[in-house]
């Protein structure tokens, strides 16, 4: 019970990485706020917290909206009394084009989602993060330190939560609020796995071989760092950008096709998700041909 007794916002919780936040949160001692999208399927992932003994709510809007943020705060500070940590996990890809053909509105609609509502949901929790010596966490990327092709502006916005994470750890660290980044690689979401999402079959299928594990990451494998980062056991931890990405930031190659088949299956799922590979359900894709 890393979290016993802790309030959490999760951002994106509806469905892939997120979800499987909101369930190891809980499963640690949370009670959460689950933020999404109108459309996302945030209300279920609430109810199968409850159906375990949980205790987590859900939030509807477009935080990219500053009136929609500052709602989520509030609806967190009303229904559970404050908040010990947020994470801003929300955030979409839903283009697959080199940076000439790349649209201005996909471009619009990245900054936005991956960008404007993580300063938004930062800036409105703050004062209720120095209530309780809070903390924040941020999902940044693989793609925030190496660049994606084809996807510049995605890995850009990136790397920008990995400098605002730690501009924020540097300036709250006066206030005994921390703030942290996780960088995951390939996860295996609606993102990397699945018709329909921004990258074609054919690269998917080569995912796997340059990640040096071999493999994508599972949502859980994700969740797990953040229950850590969110814990007091990373007490000291601050201004950090934690990598989990199979070690395809050092890596050289297709390494990943070394791995034997015995070492490329990822560890069962213990938390009850439904949603891993639903994000992308009703977002316009963008794929230059
Ligand atoms: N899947 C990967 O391979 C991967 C790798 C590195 C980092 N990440 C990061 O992990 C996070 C989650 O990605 P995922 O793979 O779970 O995808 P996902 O699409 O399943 O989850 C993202 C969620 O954020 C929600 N969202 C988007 N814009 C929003 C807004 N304006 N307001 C509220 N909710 C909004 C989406 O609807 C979706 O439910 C993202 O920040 C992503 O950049 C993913």
């Amino acid at each position: 019970m890393r979290l016993k007794d802790k309030i959490a916002i999760v951002t994106g919780a509806g469905t892939g990485i997120g979800e499987a936040i909101a369930h190891k949160f809980s499963r640690e001692g949370a009670r959460i706020l689950l933020a999404g999208l109108p459309n996302d399927p945030v209300q279920d992932v609430a109810a199968a917290i409850a159906a375990n003994g949980g205790q987590a709510e859900a939030f509807l809007g477009d935080l990219s909206e500053e009136a929609q943020a500052l709602r989520c705060v509030e609806a967190a500070v009303r229904r559970f009394g404050r908040i010990d940590v947020l994470v801003n996990n929300a955030g979409i890809f839903i283009a697959n084009a080199e940076t000439d053909a790349y649209r201005v509105e996909d471009f619009d609609r990245t900054i936005r989602a991956n960008i404007r509502t993580a300063f938004l949901m930062t800036k409105f929790a703050i004062p209720h993060l120095h209530k309780t010596r809070g903390n924040i966490l941020f999902t940044g990327s693989e793609a925030g330190f190496n660049g994606s092709a084809n996807m510049t502006p995605y890995g850009a916005s990136k790397s920008f939560l990995h400098a605002f994470a730690k501009g924020v750890a540097l300036e709250q660290a006066k206030h005994g609020v921390r703030a942290n980044c996780v960088c995951p690689g390939a996860v295996d979401t609606a993102w990397t796995r699945g018709p329909g999402g921004p990258l074609s079959q054919e690269i998917q299928d080569t995912i796997d071989g340059t990640v040096p594990m071999g493999r994508r990451a599972t949502p859980e494998e994700i969740a797990n760092v953040f229950a850590f980062l969110a814990s007091d056991e990373a007490s000291y931890i601050t201004g950090a950008l934690l990598l989990a990405d199979g070690g395809v930031t050092p890596g050289k190659g297709q390494m990943g096709d070394f791995v034997p088949d015995e070492l490329r299956r990822p560890p069962a799922s213990t938390l009850p998700l439904r949603h891993s590979h639903e994000g992308l359900r009703g977002k316009e894709i963008f794929y230059a041909k």
